[in-house]
């Protein structure tokens, strides 16, 4: 008898702590605070059970439907291929159970702020702005099992660490160059470019869109720019260039992945292509061959024209009423065949055009040497630190792209093989450990506009070489853009790499497989696997 009233008892009691602690489902542990987040999140608090996504979870919009749908959209597309869901999306005056997008004005962090909280019953994410939402879910992909990244339909639960997430960028321009006109690179190509780095939360790309060997974007005043200029590339092959409406098509859907398009036109140097489509851009006015080798430093506008800035007005132009971004970027480097007393009137010239024509001015470091007319003016730390802090004093501010760690095509180390290797080598950890407070002294968090990682494309030819340049050290370069210096470390990095290998090799990503990395790509992931 009394055995049986404490049985009861017992039985209450676990329905009661059912209710209270919502522990009756056999939810697995799962802790976050393991998981292999990349870039590292701010905030990051486990309480260990976990969320199951089954084909029958909502996505629940609170805030602005027209905003919100497409982050729904998105959300489906990552998710379907590999779970086969297809989750019912409705607008909903408040957080219920399912998934939550949920845009109010809590956050003193930005737009990109994001606060994500995951319990059994619903995951919320909360943000300022849907650019705060687009990164909370790119932080839930992550906290799923490695196998969403499969492109095919993978038989298995879907459960997600419990806890609280939140996050918020360290600097806010976090870009990527690449370099179309060494090799010319599709549509496609380029948008695939842009997943990859919106994943890191990134929201630069800087388009190189013209150099010696080729002119890559439809200019409508100055045709033979991409009839002569675009035809051909590094090695001989084919080149090719973005039509106007092509290269709108890239800028919106680098605004769907809340990425914004920087294009660049390199002058007065870097410019053989335009001097082979047009023999009244040469001072002897004889138009100069294509050319399709990887020398640097020999060709110049003829500084000394009115038709060079008939040229570069038009140019900015066309190229101003097709970009949405602020910025266009105007070059400046390595103008070895210009004479420094024709390089600064001319580099002040062009910023003028670019002003003009409603836009902001950034340039590689060179750029420093001449004026610098307006305190919105960006100068691109590559080379020279010297140039970087006289930027400063002329009152632009600096992009870090110090070529010594940031350049995605310095080869890892000398069995690499493709990329250069006249900056460095740079293996992952070389990536990843500098800082961009120090690196350059004497400047102030305020003077650093942002971080940038460039792909130069000399010896990079298609998506699988832009993958194993940009795989791993894409990941370093967005993290210490997006993470704050005091939750980085090589040691957490590299565990989390490690871990995240699984990830990209799912994905199909052509990585890198550095010796520096203990890579867990086989190491079965701890949610449970049906079957
Ligand atoms: C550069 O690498 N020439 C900017």
């Amino acid at each position: 008898m009394l055995n049986s009233v404490f049985s009861k008892l017992t039985i209450i009691g676990s329905i009661m702590m059912c209710f209270m602690y919502q522990s009756c489902t056999n939810a697995p542990s799962i802790d976050i605070s393991n998981e292999a987040l990349i870039p590292v999140p701010s905030k990051v608090e486990a309480t260990n059970s976990s969320f199951q996504l089954t084909s029958s979870t909502t996505l629940n919009l609170i805030g602005d439907e027209k905003e919100l749908t497409p982050l729904a959209k998105f959300f489906n597309n990552r998710i379907s291929k590999s779970t086969g869901f297809e989750l019912k999306v409705s607008s909903k005056s408040g957080v219920s159970k399912g998934i939550n997008f949920v845009i109010n004005n809590e956050s003193k962090n930005g737009p990109e702020a994001y606060y994500l909280e995951i319990s059994e019953n619903q995951i919320m994410i909360s943000a300022t702005a849907p650019v705060g939402i687009f990164y909370g879910i790119q932080t839930l992909i992550q906290l799923m099992p490695d196998a969403i990244e499969n492109g095919t339909l993978q038989e298995r639960d879907w459960f997600i660490g419990t806890g609280i997430i939140s996050d918020s960028p360290e600097y806010a321009y976090r870009g990527v160059m690449l370099d179309v006109a060494r090799h010319f690179f599709s549509i496609e190509d380029v948008k695939k470019y842009i997943d990859y780095i919106a994943a890191y939360k990134m929201n630069g790309l800087h388009l190189h869109l013209s150099d010696d060997q080729g002119w890559r974007i439809e200019i409508k005043s100055w045709p033979e720019l991409t009839n002569i200029g675009g035809k051909t590339q590094v090695g001989g092959g084919k080149g090719g260039f973005y039509t106007q409406e092509q290269y709108k098509e890239i800028v919106a859907y680098a605004a769907e992945n809340f990425v914004t398009v920087i294009p660049e036109i390199d002058m007065p140097g870097h410019t053989n292509a335009a001097l082979a489509s047009y023999a009244e851009l040469n001072c002897d006015n004889k138009a100069r061959e294509l050319y399709t080798g990887i020398e640097v430093g020999f060709s110049t506008l003829c500084t000394d024209k009115e038709v060079t800035y008939q040229f570069v007005d038009d140019v900015i132009k066309e190229l101003a009423e097709m970009t949405p971004g602020e910025y266009i970027h105007i070059g400046g480097d390595e103008s070895h065949a210009t004479a420094k007393e024709d390089y600064i009137p001319f580099m002040n010239r062009v910023q003028e055009i670019v002003l003009k024509h409603g836009k902001k001015v950034m340039a590689w470091d060179e750029l420093s040497i001449s004026n610098i007319i307006d305190t919105n003016v960006v100068v691109q730390f590559w080379d020279s630190a010297e140039n970087a802090k006289m930027g400063v004093s002329k009152g632009a501010k600096v992009l870090m792209s110090p070529a010594k760690k940031a350049y995605l095509d310095m080869q890892y180390d000398s069995t690499s093989p493709l990329g250069l290797h006249w900056a460095a080598y740079i293996e992952v950890d070389d990536a990843y450990n500098w800082e961009p407070m120090t690196y350059v002294n004497d400047l102030n968090k305020e003077d650093i506009f942002g971080i940038e990682t460039a792909l130069w494309s000399e010896t990079v030819t298609n998506l699988d070489e832009i993958e194993y340049m940009m795989f791993p050290r894409v990941t370093a370069i967005g993290e210490i853009a997006w993470s704050k210096a005091e939750n980085r470390s090589w040691e957490s990095y590299s565990n989390r790499l490690a871990k995240h290998g699984k990830r990209m090799k799912n994905k199909g990503i052509n990585y890198y497989e550095s010796a520096k990395i203990k890579w867990e790509v086989d190491a079965v992931k701890e949610n449970p696997i049906k079957g």
